[in-house]
């Protein structure tokens, strides 16, 4: 088992995801990067430190020095303090920019390292080890990096390619279920927008996917890594309207997120989202009602949210405005044409929205 995606950028081959059930196969590609005189940075979480037990010997005889750099887990250390840490981390350890940092961990790693990586003497290499599955299928590819700012997410970042992303699957089974489920609303949209078959053989191996069977996870990851890829390298910085299609159920998950103060996880959150959009989309006579319900029926299936208590309209609504400020004004709001086939709709109107929440709110 041993899957490898060679990734494009500006239409020259950039970085390869690597697809393992191991860390084997990146001891021999990490040999390619000839660091032995080179030093490397682990970047990891309090949750994934762990991990370093395993690779830390194995990379220590491919490099000059190996340093881990751990910081508390979670959104709250996304942040430009954890920034500055590393920061100063790399500086005494004589960090140059032919030195290498390599992200550990799952979304939060990837992007506060990543852009670390950036900007640290205008950039070194990186490399992005994702072990969450939502980091796997979705953060770790495409190259957006960043943290969040004053309480807005994702507020200062830069596009920057990572050097190659390694998905080991066994990382999954140490991944709390819940967080592991919630990855699973990012996979399911990538069927919404993009692949209807996908959506139906995800539909039909959900029982397997519950029990993280190594087959069916390796065709899953693989399938979803396929469709997030094709996405960035057709629109690799979001300006031609195709990266954009990947933010499908994302305006009222984000609100929502926002509203329950990130208490539930982001893929639980888009799924909520994803409702909400199903919903909008039929409403607006793009797709049929039992396209809906099936859609809504396989988040289910995934044991996903698809409401949530204690928020109300009105500060959902308005978490939204923040999207649109962002954006000439206007919400870009992701319907669906049919189940597979996404598109922009610039019309979608705050009614539409708050109509959609109605039975999603409780
Ligand atoms: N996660 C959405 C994107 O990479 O554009």
């Amino acid at each position: 088992m041993a899957s490898t995606l060679h990734v494009n950028y500006d239409n020259k081959p950039c970085y390869d995801i690597l697809i393992e059930n191991d860390y084997e196969r990146f001891y021999s590609v990490l040999k390619d990067f000839n660091l032995s005189e080179r030093k490397i940075c682990i970047v990891t979480d309090s949750n994934v430190a762990f991990k370093t037990e395993e690779l830390v010997p194995n990379i220590e005889n491919l490099c000059k020095e190996v340093s881990v750099f751990t910081f508390p887990a979670g959104e709250a250390s996304k942040n430009l303090d954890t920034v500055y840490e590393l920061y100063d981390f790399l500086i005494k350890r004589n960090f140059d920019r032919n030195d290498l940092l390599l992200a550990l961990g799952g979304g939060v790693v990837g992007d506060m390292t990543g852009f670390t990586a950036s900007t640290y003497l205008r950039g070194i290499k990186f490399i992005q080890m994702p072990t969450s599955l939502l980091s796997q299928v979705d953060s770790s590819i495409g190259g957006k990096t960043g943290v969040d700012y004053k309480g807005y997410k994702n507020m200062v970042g830069a596009f920057y390619q990572p050097s190659l992303v390694y998905i080991n699957l066994s990382t999954l089974k140490t991944l709390p279920k819940r967080e592991y489920l919630s990855g699973m609303g990012e996979i399911i949209k990538h069927g919404f927008i993009k692949d209807r078959a996908y959506l139906d053989w995800l539909n039909d191996n959900m029982d397997k996917i519950k029990a993280l069977d190594l087959p069916t996870l390796e065709y899953m990851i693989k399938r979803s890594c396929e469709i997030k890829q094709a996405v960035v390298e057709y629109d690799p910085k979001e300006t031609l309207g195709e990266r954009a299609l990947l933010n499908f159920g994302h305006t009222l998950g984000h609100a929502i997120e926002k509203c329950c103060n990130f208490t539930n996880l982001h893929g639980e959150c888009v799924s909520i989202g994803c409702v909400c959009a199903l919903k909008i989309s039929y409403a607006k006579g793009y797709i049929s009602k039992e396209d809906m319900e099936y859609g809504i029926l396989i988040l289910k299936k995934a044991n996903l949210p698809t409401d949530i208590k204690g928020i109300s309209a009105d500060s959902v609504l308005n978490a939204t405005k923040h999207d649109k400020k962002m954006d000439s004004n206007k919400i870009k709001f992701i319907i669906l044409k049919s189940l597979g086939d996404a598109a922009i709709d610039t019309e979608i109107t705050i009614d539409d929205m708050n109509e959609s929440l109605e039975g999603v709110l409780l």
